[in-house]
C-alpha cells in the first residue's frame, strides 16, 4: 500500500458516526456555563494512528476532519478554545505518511502553531507512545478521548486502556479491521496477551472455528477487556456498509452523557446513510436502518424485537430496567426504545405484563411462557 490509499466505504461510515459522535463530544466537554465560573479543564483526543491526512480520491482523513469539525462547530464561541485547553494529538508511525500528514494539515490550517488549539503531530508507534505522550502534554486529570484506528493488527496494550478508563471523564473508541479476525496463524501470542491482558483471555476466541462466529468472540472477548481495564460500559458493534466489507468497533466509556451521544450518533449516521450497525448479540435479525422504527403501526425493528426476546429469555424484568439493559448492552438501542418495543409486543401478545392495567416504565414484562 502506497502512502495514500483508497477509501473504503465502511471506513466513510467509520468518519460519519466519529464526526457526528465528536460534534457532541466536544460541547458536552468544553462548552461551560457563564454561572459556573468553575475552572475551565483540559481536554485531549489522541488519534493514535493518525494515517496520512487524505485518501486517494481526495476525501480527508481523521486529523483534518477532527481539527476542521472542532474549529468550524457551530458552538465554537461558546467552547474558550486555547492551545492550554485543548489538545489534539496525532501519532503515525508509518514515515512517509507522518511526512503527508504534517504537510497536509499546513496546506489546510496554515501553521499549527498559529492555531487556537494545540496540535501535536509525532511519528511514533500507537502502544509504545501514547502514554508518554499524554503525560508529557499533561493531559492526566483531566478528560482524554483515545481513537485507536488500526488497520488490522491492533497492538496497543491493555495497559494503555487501564491508564485511560481510569482517568477522569475519559474514553477509548478502538476499531478492528475486516481481516483481524480471520487469521488465526497470524496471531502473535504475546501481543495478544499485552492486548487484552492474558493469555486466558483471548484463547477461547482464537479457538472458535465457525467462521461467521469469531468476530463475535473476538469482539466480545475485546469488550470484556475493556470492561476490565475500567471502562463502566462497552458498547460494540459491527459496521456495515451498503457495499464492501464490515469494520468491528468497541467504545468504552464511563460516562452517561458518553454513552447517550454514540448511540445518538449511530442513529443519526443510520438514517442519512443507509449503513447499519449490527449487535454482535443478534444472528438472524437485521436492523432495518430505519431511524424511526414505529413508523408502521404496530411493525418492531426485528433486531429490537430479537434483542427484547433475549433478554426476556432470561426472566421477567421492569420495563425501566430493560430500558437500561437496552442502553448498557446492545449496539445501538436505548431506553425509551423498552416502551415503545413492549406496547407493540404485548399487543400482538409476544409479550405479558406481571399485572393488567397500564404500561409504565414500572410494569414487569415477560414472555407468555413464563408469566
Ligand atoms: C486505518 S489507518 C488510519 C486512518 C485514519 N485514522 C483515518 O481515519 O483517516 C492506520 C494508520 O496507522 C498507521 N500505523 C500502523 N501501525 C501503527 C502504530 N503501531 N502506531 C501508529 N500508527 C500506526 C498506518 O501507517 C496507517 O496510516
Amino acid at each position: 500500500m502506497g502512502v495514500l490509499w483508497k477509501l473504503e466505504p465502511a471506513t466513510a461510515a467509520k468518519h460519519r458516526l466519529y464526526q457526528r459522535y465528536l460534534d457532541a463530544w466536544w460541547p458536552i466537554l468544553l462548552q461551560t456555563s457563564q454561572h459556573t465560573g468553575f475552572s475551565r479543564p483540559r481536554v485531549t483526543l489522541l488519534d493514535a494512528f493518525a494515517g496520512p491526512g487524505r485518501y486517494e480520491g481526495n476525501e480527508p482523513g481523521s486529523p483534518v476532519f477532527i481539527i476542521d469539525r472542532l474549529l468550524n462547530h457551530k458552538a465554537v464561541e461558546r467552547m474558550h478554545l486555547s492551545q492550554k485547553r485543548v489538545h489534539l494529538i496525532f501519532i503515525e508511525k508509518d514515515r512517509a505518511r507522518h511526512e503527508h500528514l504534517l504537510k497536509e494539515l499546513e496546506s489546510q490550517f496554515g501553521a499549527l502553531a498559529d492555531l487556537p488549539v494545540k496540535v501535536v503531530v509525532r511519528r511514533g508507534e500507537a502502544g509504545r507512545d501514547s502514554l508518554p505522550l499524554l503525560t508529557e502534554l499533561g493531559a492526566w486529570g483531566n478528560p482524554i478521548l483515545g481513537i485507536f484506528d488500526s488497520w488490522g493488527s491492533v497492538n496497543v496494550p491493555l495497559e494503555v486502556m487501564r491508564r485511560i478508563a481510569r482517568n477522569k471523564s475519559s474514553e477509548v473508541i478502538t476499531t478492528f479491521g475486516p481481516n483481524w479476525f480471520s487469521r488465526r496463524e497470524e496471531l502473535n501470542a504475546d501481543i495478544l496477551d499485552s492486548v487484552f491482558g492474558g493469555r486466558a483471555h483471548w484463547t477461547p476466541a482464537a479457538d472458535e472455528s465457525r467462521p461467521d462466529e469469531r468476530w463475535r468472540a473476538w469482539l466480545n472477548t475485546y469488550r470484556h477487556a475493556l470492561q476490565r481495564a475500567g471502562f463502566g460500559y462497552q458498547l460494540q458493534f459491527q459496521l456495515v456498509p451498503r457495499t464492501g466489507q464490515p469494520l468491528y468497533l468497541v467504545f468504552g466509556t464511563g460516562s452517561d452523557a458518553g454513552l447517550r451521544a454514540m448511540k445518538d450518533a449511530m442513529w443519526k449516521v443510520d438514517d442519512r446513510d443507509g449503513e447499519s450497525f449490527k449487535d454482535p448479540r443478534t444472528r438472524g435479525a437485521e436492523a432495518t436502518g430505519q431511524l424511526d422504527l414505529f413508523q408502521t403501526e404496530g411493525a418492531i425493528d426485528p433486531e429490537l424485537l430479537e434483542l427484547v426476546n433475549q433478554r426476556l429469555a432470561q426472566g421477567s424484568i421492569t420495563v425501566e430496567r430493560l430500558g437500561h439493559w437496552l442502553l448498557t448492552e446492545t449496539a445501538r438501542w436505548t431506553s425509551s426504545h423498552a416502551l415503545k418495543a413492549v406496547r407493540v409486543m404485548r399487543q400482538d401478545g409476544s409479550v405479558v405484563l406481571g399485572s393488567t392495567g397500564k404500561l409504565t416504565t414500572k410494569s414487569w414484562v415477560s414472555l407468555p411462557a413464563a408469566a
